[in-house]
Formats: C-alpha cells, sequence, structure tokens
C-alpha cells in the first residue's frame, strides 16, 4: 500500500529471456513494496552465443524502452548483458544500473575458503573474463575455473529444471571439468547466468557425485537483491505492482515464466523493441 506523499520506488529489470525471473523473484521476496517492470528479450534469446557488440545493442534497446517510463533503477539480470553492456549503459542513464556480476563475485569470495571459485555461464559470459576481473579485484590470489554450458539456457526456457535430459546436459559439461585436478579444488561455485538458479536441487546432486563433498553455491538473483534493499530498504514494505513483458511469444512465456514467478499476480503484455 502507498502511503500518501511517499511514492515506492519502481525498478525495471532486463534479461534475455524468462530466466531474469529469478531475480524478480528474489527482489519482490525480499521488497514487496518495490514495483518492478520486467522485460525479457525472448524474441532474440539467447544473447549467449552472440557478439559482444550485438548484446549491447539488445541492451540499449532494451533499457530505452523500459526507461520511459519513470524508474529509479536498473538491473541488467542478464549476466552476458552485464557483461558486454554495463559501461555503455551506465554512460546514457542517470539512474543506477547494476550488473549481475559485481554482486555474484563478492557473495562468491565471501563463500570461498580454498579460493577456488567456479563459475558457469553462457559462452559470451565466460569468454568476457567479467567474473574472474570482478574476483581478482577483491581478492587477488583467488584462482577462477570458468565454464561455458549454454544448453542449459534452453533447459530452463523449456521448463525442465528436474529432467534426465538437464541431468545428463549437467553431467557431461561438469564430469570433465570437474575431473580436472586444479578444477576439482573449487568450493564454490558461481550461477554466472540468471537461468541456472532453477537447477539447484539437480546441480547439488551432480556436484556431490561429482566431487564427493558440497559445494556453496552463487546465486546472481539473491546476490543483486541485497543491493536493492541497501539502495530501497523503504520497499520492505507495501504491495508494489509487477509488470512483466516480452519481446515475442506471450503465450510461452507467461508458461513457462509461471514456473519461475507467480505471474498471474502480474500484469503481461508484448513489446516491440
Ligand atoms: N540469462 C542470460 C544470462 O544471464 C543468458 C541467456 C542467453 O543466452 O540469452 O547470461
Amino acid at each position: 500500500m502507498e502511503t500518501t506523499g511517499q511514492r515506492q520506488p519502481r525498478i525495471a529489470v532486463f534479461d534475455s529471456g524468462v530466466g531474469g525471473l529469478t531475480v524478480v523473484a528474489a527482489a519482490h521476496a525480499a521488497l514487496p513494496g518495490l514495483h518492478v517492470r520486467f522485460l525479457g528479450d525472448t524474441a532474440r534469446l539467447p544473447y549467449g552465443s552472440k557478439s559482444a557488440s550485438t548484446v549491447e545493442r539488445y541492451a540499449l534497446q532494451a533499457t530505452a524502452h523500459l526507461a520511459r517510463g519513470d524508474i529509479d533503477a536498473l538491473v541488467v539480470a542478464c549476466n552476458t548483458a552485464s557483461a558486454c553492456a554495463l559501461p555503455a549503459l551506465r554512460a546514457m542513464y542517470p539512474f543506477p544500473v547494476l550488473g549481475v556480476i559485481d554482486p555474484g563475485a563478492q557473495q562468491a569470495v565471501l563463500a570461498s575458503v580454498s579460493g577456488h571459485i567456479g563459475v558457469i555461464g553462457t559462452e559470451r559470459t565466460v569468454a568476457s573474463g567479467a567474473y574472474a576481473e570482478a574476483i581478482a579485484k577483491l581478492r587477488p590470489d583467488a584462482v577462477v575455473h570458468a565454464k561455458a554450458t549454454p544448453l542449459l539456457v534452453s533447459l530452463a526456457e523449456e521448463g525442465w529444471f528436474d529432467h534426465p535430459a538437464t541431468e545428463a546436459a549437467l553431467q557431461t559439461y561438469l564430469g570433465p571439468f570437474l575431473s580436472d585436478p586444479d578444477v576439482s579444488k573449487i568450493d564454490t561455485l558461481v550461477l554466472g547466468c540468471t537461468h541456472y538458479p532453477v537447477f539447484k536441487p539437480l546441480l547439488s546432486q551432480v556436484l556431490r557425485q561429482a566431487l564427493g563433498r558440497d559445494i556453496a553455491l552463487v546465486d546472481s538473483a539473491q546476490a543483486v537483491t541485497q543491493q536493492l534493499i541497501d539502495l530501497f530498504p523503504q520497499a520492505q514494505q507495501g504491495q508494489g505492482q509487477i509488470e512483466l513483458y516480452a519481446t515475442d511469444s506471450l503465450d510461452r512465456f507467461a508458461r513457462v515464466g509461471g514456473l519461475f514467478f507467480p505471474v498471474y499476480r502480474a500484469q503481461l503484455g508484448l513489446v516491440d523493441l
């Protein structure tokens, strides 16, 4: 409920697809008073296999649309777009632009004792070296082991969070990766893609099988939410509106998005960038 004279903060959240709803869900749980306008660029997903300049252009277009409303901050929920577009976005807009890589790196450094930190993400995120750079700034002696796991995005967009095909994909990606003696020292794994938190239970199981122990999983949705709490503590109370937009296939977005977030509570719409 808005109190007279006090405007509830409004944020925009942007991702390449439904995965960014993990950020909306985490932000809404912690800050129910926040108004959230989300855009999933479903027409152009995946971003992770595209060049940095294309991803930057897409992110600028999406933000131009979201910033038409009156917003107090933008969350670039997409790790790939965070790796490619933050400097351009920050140069262009007056409001805070939060990416997911620095918060994820901070959580990883807090969680890791051994200093061996794994990162999984899209091809573009891994190729950018953005996590290694962000982690090195916080803990120069940390060793980052990064692995591209792009197929997981399609499996999340399919809603296959706990499916034999997803288990096989995780084993195929992570089995050989973790069998490297140096990589096997990791005690923390950053889920460097907003689509991945939905795989946490299955991922923990596959990691336990491969390593014979549990390791910490860092989720960018949780990490960036902490920053939002610091920016907008007043939104811990109240009831904000949630608007969810997609650039294509709204029915599909609502159906699969419903596995990430109770979309029936939100206003839904299709936009053309
Ligand atoms: N959700 C995006 C990310 O966090 C990746 C999905 C894609 O490839 O578009 O990196």
